[in-house]
């Protein structure tokens, strides 16, 4: 595949997302809008910074590495960029932007947070900064910009700002689509240390070599689980010795380009694993399939949870975990305890992206049903938008002990349940643009 024109499709993003901020401002009454790319923490009494994040909104408008840029977009004119380069010989700092980031904005550079503050006052925001809104993580610097406490993330805007972080242009499609393929890199190392039986920490380490990143790089902690491990949902641990007995490893990692995000999951078996859960996966790979063909323009993503939930029953019992018909199974939502999270979220510049729990630009929240209230988006889906598809059906001691004793403990096979407690559990996961 060639490379991206990343030039045209960076400057059709901007002027897109420029416009829709525009918009956005307008129907809020604002006269610009400044997203600071975040300020630097220490640890408690320290000298130690805390790994940095860049706040998404700025990442959206340009993509540069580090702290205290400002992004200045007035609501009659074109953004503009002051980057913050200091000069320092303890940590390196982070080069240039890509030429096609300063070739479609006006870009100054500058040397320290409060030039870059001058700066910035001495254009519109200057003029009027009690009618700015900002963007960031240091209310120390909307005040040092001379915004009042109000101008601080006004939840109107963000709501709008959030909302429209939903349908993606085709530059963010395209970087969520070589995170993809970076993160695939690493998948395919791994699938070949499964095969062999590495620790949980050699493939943590084969995975990062083959898709190019630091940890610190990973959109999120790869999640690399042996046998009962694979039943923690965001097991953050990575053994040192050879997994015993080392049958099921489900593997969660992902990358990033541009800082957009890839999450991807696959669980393999080794020879020996229990046949039920051989067929369970087996089932699962069929219904993740099935799941992410469904996904289509004007679905719910509440009405896709609620098919998933529905096919992970129905294979219960199939398999025989489950004692009683599909239908009533479902209707006593038995498989509560094997599939307690959502089937998937939104996917961007956060993994977990925002606006899944918005029923419009404006108008009230849309929160999950109370009973699944782990579910991260209820949103109805777009052309453009891009969600995970993360069916899963796990073994986990501590949610299965509750029903044990309970007034459905004879809908459950206890003896099959024991004998694949040890296999730990399943998910699948891809990213699909609708
Ligand atoms: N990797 C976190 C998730 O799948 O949501
Ligand atoms: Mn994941
Ligand atoms: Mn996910």
């Amino acid at each position: 595949m060639s490379e991206p024109d990343w030039k045209a499709l960076y400057a059709e993003h901007l002027a897109q997302i420029s416009a829709d901020a525009r918009a956005a401002l307008g129907a809020c009454d604002a006269a610009g809008l400044v997203i600071h790319a975040g300020s630097q923490r220490l640890y408690h009494a320290d000298d130690q910074e805390v790994p940095f994040r860049q706040v998404p909104h700025f990442t959206r408008f340009a993509p540069l590495e580090g702290a205290e840029h400002l992004l200045l977009l007035p609501r009659e004119g074109s953004p503009r960029l002051i980057q913050v380069v200091p000069e320092d010989f303890w940590h390196e700092p982070p080069g240039p932007p890509p030429t096609w980031v300063s070739d479609a904005l006006e870009l100054e550079v500058v040397a320290t947070p409060k030039i870059a503050r001058e700066r910035a006052a001495r254009g519109a925001l200057g003029r009027d900064p009690e009618r700015w809104a900002y963007v960031g993580n240091d209310l120390q610097t909307a005040a040092a910009l001379g915004l009042p406490a109000s101008a601080v993330e006004p939840a109107a805007l963000l709501q709008r700002l959030d909302w429209d972080r939903g349908v993606k242009t085709r530059y963010e499609v395209a970087s969520i689509r070589e995170a993809c393929l970076r993160a695939a890199l690493g998948h395919d190392a791994v699938r070949e240390g499964v095969t062999r039986g590495q620790s949980e920490h050699l493939l943590h380490l084969a995975y990062l070599e083959a898709s190019g990143q630091l940890g610190r790089e990973c959109p999120y902690e790869t999640i690399i689980a042996w046998d009962r491990h694979a039943a923690t949902l965001h097991y953050p641990h990575k053994q040192r010795q050879e997994p015993r007995p080392g049958r099921t490893l489900l593997i969660d990692a992902g990358a990033t380009c541009h800082g957009y995000a890839s999450d991807i999951t696959r669980t393999y078996l080794r020879p020996g694993s229990h046949p039920v859960f051989h067929e369970a996966l087996l089932g699962m790979v069929q219904l993740q399939n099935t799941l992410v063909d469904t996904v289509q323009p004007g679905l719910p993503y509440l009405v896709l949870h609620e098919a998933a939930f529905r096919g992970v029953t129905e294979l219960l019992c199939v398999l025989g975990v489950l004692k009683v018909g599909a239908e009533e199974a479902f209707e006593r939502r038995l498989a509560f305890p094997f599939f307690p999270h959502g089937l998937g979220h939104h996917l961007g510049l956060q993994v977990h992206d925002v606006g899944g729990k918005l029923s419009g630009p404006t108008g009230p929240p849309s929160p999950p049903p109370a009973e699944f209230p782990w579910l991260r988006t209820t949103r109805q889906l777009e052309a453009g938008h891009v969600v995970t598809i993360e069916p899963g059906l796990y073994f986990i001691p501590l949610l299965l002990n509750g029903y044990r004793e309970g007034a459905d403990a004879a809908a459950f096979d206890w003896e099959l349940i024991d004998a694949l407690i040890p296999s730990g559990g399943i998910r699948i996961e891809d990213d699909v643009l609708v």
